[in-house]
């Protein structure tokens, strides 16, 4: 647990990220509920917010978490950024805000947060601006919230109670949500979560079933949060996998996870299979809605905001393998969101031989 401990905001000189706590201690403190309490109801959380703000506020707390830590990164070299970068690095982090699993996986927050950017675009990136400016300035306690700057009372899109909630608010109630949800209690939101669902589960796997997965490991519900989310240092790719309702485009998306696995799988970087038919996933961490088949990347550092690599909405039916995604694209996503230079160098590598024996006749690219 040593390695958790080192997470959070207070490596970069800022106070924890999440008020009070930082999110290290909030992982190991839903990890110890879920584990201890499962069985138990938590308590019923209040939670009123509109589709809008709610989106708005997961949005911009999602932001906050991948992107301060790298606007402070910039600010903290010896050479000030070359003139214009931190508007560069904003701008190029708030386009892809909707890109977060928990945005992008549930349709009905897609489309509000493609609403929100496309309406809001120069708050967001202000609020982000504002933040660096204020770190300049050496005034830590000044420092500008983002989800009160963009979803408060400036754009009213969060009203009454909820304009005032900050990211270490928006952090709380998303927990407390998701263990509800995980214990069946339920929450009042309930525009896109299927509150009725049990969490399920397999059971752990032996030695035996990992093997099965080759070097891919694999994952069930109740080993995600310790093997992704707690090893906070260490780069996950999971594939969460639908192999009942898409068994072709399964089997086309699990034999390049598996070769995604041999080339780039070390102790810095877990390759995982997680089936999402027969285990749920709490939110925020995954996605315990079986509504796709994807692949997503927990970099170290940034477990709260995976990067979606692939989706394909069970909707759609079961496609060919045309439409799994492909081996270039996995490792050029990972090359560059894994979250440790180690991993990225290794996808680069391997991109660079798949290019060359492709080149050469030796490979075909899948
Ligand atoms: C935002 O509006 C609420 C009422 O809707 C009010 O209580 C609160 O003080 C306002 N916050 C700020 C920072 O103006
Ligand atoms: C890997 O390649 C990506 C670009 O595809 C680059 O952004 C990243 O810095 C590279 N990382 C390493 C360690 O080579």
């Amino acid at each position: 647990m040593a390695a958790v401990a080192v997470a959070g905001g207070r490596a970069y000189g800022r106070p924890p990220l999440f008020g009070a706590f930082s999110s290290a201690t909030l992982i190991l403190f839903t990890l110890a509920v879920l584990h201890a309490l499962a069985a138990l109801a938590a308590p019923v959380v209040q939670d009123t917010r509109s589709l809008k703000c709610r989106t708005c506020q997961l949005t911009v707390a999602h932001l906050d978490e991948a992107l301060v830590p790298l606007l402070f990164d910039m600010l903290g070299k010896p050479t000030p950024p070359a003139y214009g970068a931190i508007d560069e690095l904003v701008e190029a982090k708030v386009e892809k805000a909707c890109l977060t699993s928990s945005i992008h996986l549930v349709a009905a927050r897609r489309k509000v947060c493609a609403q929100l950017l496309e309406d809001h675009f120069d708050t967001i990136a202000a609020a982000f601006r504002a933040i660096a400016d204020a770190h300049v300035n050496g005034d830590a306690s000044d420092e500008p919230d983002a989800v009160t700057a963009v979803c408060g009372n400036s754009t009213r899109i969060c009203e009454g109670k909820y304009a005032d909630m900050e990211v270490s608010d928006v952090v709380k109630l998303e927990e407390q949500l998701a263990l509800s949800s995980v214990s069946g209690a339920g929450n009042g939101a309930g525009e896109e979560d299927d509150e009725k669902r049990q969490f399920l589960s397999e059971s752990k796997p032996g030695k035996k079933a990992q093997r099965t997965f080759g070097s891919a490991r694999k994952l069930v519900a109740s080993t995600f949060l310790d093997e992704v989310v707690v090893a906070e240092q260490r780069d996950a790719v999971v594939y969460f996998a639908t192999p009942k309702a898409t068994p072709r485009l399964h089997a086309a998306t699990l034999a390049n996870v598996h070769w995604l696995a041999e080339q780039t799988s070390s102790k810095g970087c877990l390759v995982g299979v997680l089936d999402v038919e027969l285990n749920h996933v709490p939110p925020p961490y995954g996605t315990h809605l079986a509504a796709g088949a994807s692949v997503q990347i927990y970099a170290a550092g940034r477990k709260r905001s995976p990067v979606v690599a692939f989706h394909h909405d069970v909707a759609h039916g079961d496609v060919g393998a045309d439409v799994a995604p492909r081996r270039s694209d996995l490792l050029s996503i990972l090359g560059r969101r894994a979250g440790r230079v180690d991993t990225q160098a290794r996808a680069n590598a391997s991109a660079i031989r798949l290019t060359d024996a492709v080149r050469d006749g030796s490979a075909r690219e899948l």
